[in-house]
């Protein structure tokens, strides 16, 4: 059958984590195929918490087969304590997960190159998650990364020591001070943990499933405006988050793209650094901050706000072929008088529809401005005991897109989500 996408359309955090867990009961297979641990996907169900990083967020749905795909960067450490915390809420993780062998490994001397580049970037600095994401994915461009599949070689530790060494050496250029035996023990240990799964040639096995008739969902980290070629370069990650990265990252053909379900906020937030238009640096920005919660699900930090940007949603459902619009955390907004959407910038004193190419352009936006519908969404469960403010704003952004926006979220649990 086909591969359906999950993708985040912002900066991230979008709520992906709980539209996959909400979709997952309609699908057989979910799939991660980019990121590593900089993602944190959260889950809130039947009275849990819990945020994933690297495990696909289909685990807690009893008939799914999760797989890491290829396209994937996994923290061994990471993994082993996102693992233990699913089975201590009773979940066989192990037999519901399975393990791309070339799903690259993320050292611990990979982190503090992440530490060591960030610290010597001074002011100019990404915002890096710091989990070491950028540094494995430039060993496995540049031919030099250990796999997953490598863990099961005899040699594995020599292997591992020569990458390790070559790390320390290349970490002379920096003046960074570190140890570069922390976390190894650690490692070694969560390695021998990994050993314990199910790890296979999942290239083969996605075609297998397909071929079979089952429809795979690929789930997606970051966001378009973080993808290393279409996101506010340089302030980006390191791998594919558009649509085209589900094909690669799990070796699956593109004809077998079927439904590309594009997740954004109703507002917008970012971490890290970079340029960010409709930002709101008032009150109001904080409300948004505090209403939604918005800090870090991997690094706690407090995560920038602003209006929803069209010229910015356009542009990644353009990139990623978005069918379905789906919308997250419109509750937040319950509280606002008026609400405002970026409809074009401007950029040198012209108007402008695009994302522009150079990263510090200077972009004012030009905003249309909504009444607030000043109710709470919380407890609606039918389209229609929406207030209609509320509609003529998913209206609006549906008009603009010239997508239908097909689920409608209103706090964070699986319960709290409308399906038109
Ligand atoms: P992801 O990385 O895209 O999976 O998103 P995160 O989990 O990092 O961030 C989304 C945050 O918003 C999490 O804390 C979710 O529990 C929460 N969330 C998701 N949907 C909604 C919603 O509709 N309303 C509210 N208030 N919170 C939501
Ligand atoms: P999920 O999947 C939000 C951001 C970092 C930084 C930049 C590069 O939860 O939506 P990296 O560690 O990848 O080298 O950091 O990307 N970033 C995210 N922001 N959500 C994420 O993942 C992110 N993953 C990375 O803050 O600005
Ligand atoms: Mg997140």
């Amino acid at each position: 059958m086909t591969l359906d996408v999950v993708l985040g359309l912002q900066w991230g955090d979008e709520g992906k984590g709980k539209i996959v867990d909400v979709l997952a009961d309609r699908y057989p297979v979910i799939a991660r195929f980019q990121g590593g641990p900089n993602a944190g996907h959260s889950l809130h169900f039947e009275g849990n918490k819990i945020v994933l990083h690297t495990v696909p967020s289909g685990v807690f749905r009893t008939k799914a087969t999760n797989i890491i795909g290829n396209g994937v960067v996994l923290d061994p450490i990471i993994f082993k304590g996102e693992c233990e915390a699913i089975i201590k809420m009773g979940v066989p993780v192990r037999n519901r997960l399975v393990i791309s062998r070339k799903a690259h490994l993320i050292l611990p001397t990979h982190r503090t190159i992440d530490a060591a580049q960030e610290a010597a970037k001074g002011a100019g600095k990404i915002g890096s998650t710091l989990k070491g994401i950028t540094p494995t994915y430039m060993d496995k461009i540049g031919r030099n990364g250990l796999r997953v599949g490598d863990i099961l070689a005899p040699d594995f530790l020599v292997r591992y020591n020569t990458l390790k060494e070559q790390h320390i050496e290349y970490l002379r250029q920096y003046d960074f001070e570190y140890d570069p035996m922390q976390n190894e023990a650690e490692w070694l240990e969560a390695v021998e943990y990994l050993r314990s799964f199910n790890i296979v040639d999942s290239e083969y096995l996605v075609n297998d499933l397909l071929n079979s008739g089952k429809t795979v969902l690929a789930e997606g980290a970051q966001g378009l405006m973080l993808d290393i070629d279409f996101g506010s370069y340089p302030f980006v990650t390191s791998s594919s988050t558009a649509c085209a990265g589900a094909c690669i990252g799990l070796g699956v053909s593109p004809k077998r793209v079927s439904r590309v379900y594009g997740i954004f906020k109703a507002y917008c937030t970012r971490v890290g650094s970079g340029p960010f238009p409709t930002e709101i640096f008032d009150e109001k920005g904080e409300e948004l901050r505090r209403r939604g919660f918005e800090f870090g699900a991997t690094t706690g930090r407090p995560r920038r706000t602003g209006w929803l940007d069209l010229v910015a949603l356009k542009y990644a459902i353009m990139i990623n072929g978005v069918t379905d619009l789906i919308m997250m955390k419109s509750d937040v907004l319950d509280t606002f008088d008026t609400i405002k959407v970026a409809t074009s910038y401007i950029v040198d004193g012209q108007k402008y529809s695009q994302v522009p190419y150079d990263s510090s352009s200077e972009v004012t936006p030009v905003y249309r401005e909504f009444p607030g519908w000043k109710r709470d969404l919380t407890g609606i469960r039918e389209e229609g005991k929406l207030p209609h403010e509320f509609i003529s704003y998913v209206h609006f952004i549906e008009q603009e897109t010239g997508i239908p926006i097909k689920i409608i979220s209103i706090g964070p649990d699986r319960d709290q989500t409308i399906i038109r």
